[in-house]
């Protein structure tokens, strides 16, 4: 479980301007397998929350808990070992333009150590899980952009994460794709992961019929099962 108590966020400005507070006393708890929309406007708060939950950033006041473990005075190792258990996406698909999809997803395992021969049939595995394994051998710039974002979510599942966070992931895709890969999200969460998605896309929230935290000006405004896009 990950919980939020109260936390506050205000970036320090470097050039002395008034700090306008980022977040603003958010509470909300996640549970194992749920899947959360975070939803609002563009600077509302959102991706501070998913960098929050990754220890990449904390609380001025407040606090986020992990499993149990405050992350506010976290050690690096154990801000490691909290990443290891994330799988993230993002909007732009940050794969590696000269290997290939099969490459993408094995590299995510080789820089940890592991033999790429043995971690073979885990890449086929995921790349099954999100329909490539016909385009294993193709380039990124080959792919259309909704494959594109199944392989940089093939590498996000390769380390079986048990959360995914996915800022935004069908920003730059076409209505078409951004429901492909809807479904993709929520074969995953089926089969167990939690999700915390945040995205502005009106169609994906309504029709997601999941649990929806919208945030306003770094406040949640609403936080609803079943919920739907208001901003
Ligand atoms: N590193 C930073 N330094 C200073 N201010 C920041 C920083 N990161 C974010 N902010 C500010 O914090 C607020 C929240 O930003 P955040 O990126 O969380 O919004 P968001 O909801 O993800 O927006 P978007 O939908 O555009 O991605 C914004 O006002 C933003 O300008
Ligand atoms: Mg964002």
């Amino acid at each position: 479980m990950i919980e939020f108590k109260q936390v506050s966020k205000d970036y320090v400005s470097n050039i002395g301007k008034e700090i306008k507070p980022a977040l603003r006393e958010v509470s909300f708890s996640v549970k194992d397998g749920e899947f959360i929309t975070l939803c609002g406007r563009s600077g509302a708060g959102k991706t501070t929350i998913l960098r929050m939950i990754a220890c990449e950033e904390k609380p001025t006041t407040g606090s986020v808990v992990f499993y149990g473990q405050d992350t506010i005075d976290i050690k690096e190792k154990d801000a490691y070992s909290i990443r290891q258990q994330l799988g993230f996406i993002f909007q732009d698909f940050k794969l590696l333009p000269y290997k290939t999809v099969f490459e993408n997803v094995a590299y995510a395992l080789e820089v940890t150590g592991q033999d790429t021969k043995k971690a073979k049939d885990e890449v086929m595995k995921v790349l099954d899980l999100v329909g490539l394994t016909k385009k294993a051998n193709r380039f990124p710039k080959e792919l259309s952009g909704g494959e594109q974002q199944r392989t940089s979510i093939a590498r996000a599942l390769i380390h079986r994460p048990r959360i995914i966070l996915a800022d935004e992931p069908t920003g730059n895709l076409d209505p078409y794709h951004s429901r492909d890969i809807m479904k993709v999200l929520l074969k995953i969460n089926e089969a167990g992961s939690t999700i915390i998605l945040s995205t502005h896309n009106k169609e994906i929230v309504n029709n997601l019929k999941k649990r929806v935290i919208t945030i306003d000006d770094g406040r949640i405004v609403r936080d609803e099962e079943n919920g739907m896009f208001f901003i």
